[in-house]
């Protein structure tokens, strides 16, 4: 399974590639997290040369997915190929993302963005998938990835069962009480969207997206997903067990001086 490290902050993108992540995820409201933290330290914001940062700090073969901001299928277009030539000369990691679908006037401009960027070969991640049938249109457009938002339905589950959460929490894959549609819960969507490309032998990969925690990455990996596209701190609590800090601190305290003179 790849890891994606889900931040547009540079200094989380350094540490991931410091410790073996796979690509980087970014997405307007991810990005304004990255400008306000600029911004509160009283940085100028430079965007050019700061997504230019990302690509080069992600570094070759290692993807950096980037998204347009329109909803309409031309501007997506445009925007697309403007990403793609900005910034993919870099290291040649750009990805960008286009919704699935959208809530303007016609829900299929997303798709039609998809399809134009296959012919000119631009790679896409269709973005905002909340159904496996959606997951299969855009791999049919030959997308190179699909992000399922996991989290996102565990929320829209939660919140109809009326229970009250916190997004950190887990939530199980077998769900309770409700479903979206016959989806059970994020990693139910992740599992079937798995399930149904590798049915027809898609290239297209799965990125776990919107994980808000280590058990819901475990369960994404049982899943098949390709990737995980992780928080920053999601990482950190990957890292963690009790018995590893008792384990290293019992290790720490029995170095005799003997074996430790090896290391001088
Ligand atoms: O990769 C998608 C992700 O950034 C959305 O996460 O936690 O806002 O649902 P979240």
């Amino acid at each position: 399974m790849k890891f994606f490290v889900d931040t547009a902050m540079l200094s989380e993108i350094e540490w991931a590639m410091g410790i073996g992540c796979d690509g980087v995820t970014t997405n307007p409201s991810l990005i304004k997290k990255a400008v306000d933290a600029l911004k509160a330290n009283g940085e100028n914001v430079d965007m050019m040369s700061y997504i230019r940062k990302i690509c080069e700090t992600a570094g070759r073969c290692r993807d950096v997915s980037l998204e347009v901001v329109s909803l309409e299928s031309e501007k997506m277009i445009k925007e697309a190929v403007v990403l793609y030539n900005k910034f993919n000369i870099l290291a040649n990691n750009v990805v960008v993302k286009i919704p699935v679908s959208t809530a303007s006037t016609s829900h299929y401009e997303g798709l039609k963005a998809m399809s134009a960027l296959q012919r000119k070969q631009i790679p896409v991640n269709a973005t905002l998938v909340f159904t496996p049938e959606q997951a299969l249109m855009c791999g049919k457009l030959g997308a190179k990835y699909v992000s399922p938002f996991a989290g996102r339905i565990d929320d829209m589950l939660r919140s109809k069962s009326g229970i009250v959460f916190d997004k950190s929490e887990y939530f199980p894959e077998q769900g309770i009480r409700m479903d979206d549609n016959g989806i059970v819960s994020g990693i139910d969507l992740v599992r079937k969207t798995v399930a149904i490309l590798k049915n027809y032998g898609m290239k297209t990969e799965v990125i776990a997206a919107s994980l808000r925690n280590a058990r819901q990455v475990r369960e994404a990996a049982l899943a098949g997903a390709h990737v995980a596209t992780i928080p920053f701190n999601v990482l950190e609590e990957m890292t963690k067990h009790p018995k590893t800090a008792e384990g290293v601190m019992a290790f720490a305290k029995d170095v005799v001086p003997e074996y430790r003179a090896i290391f001088d």
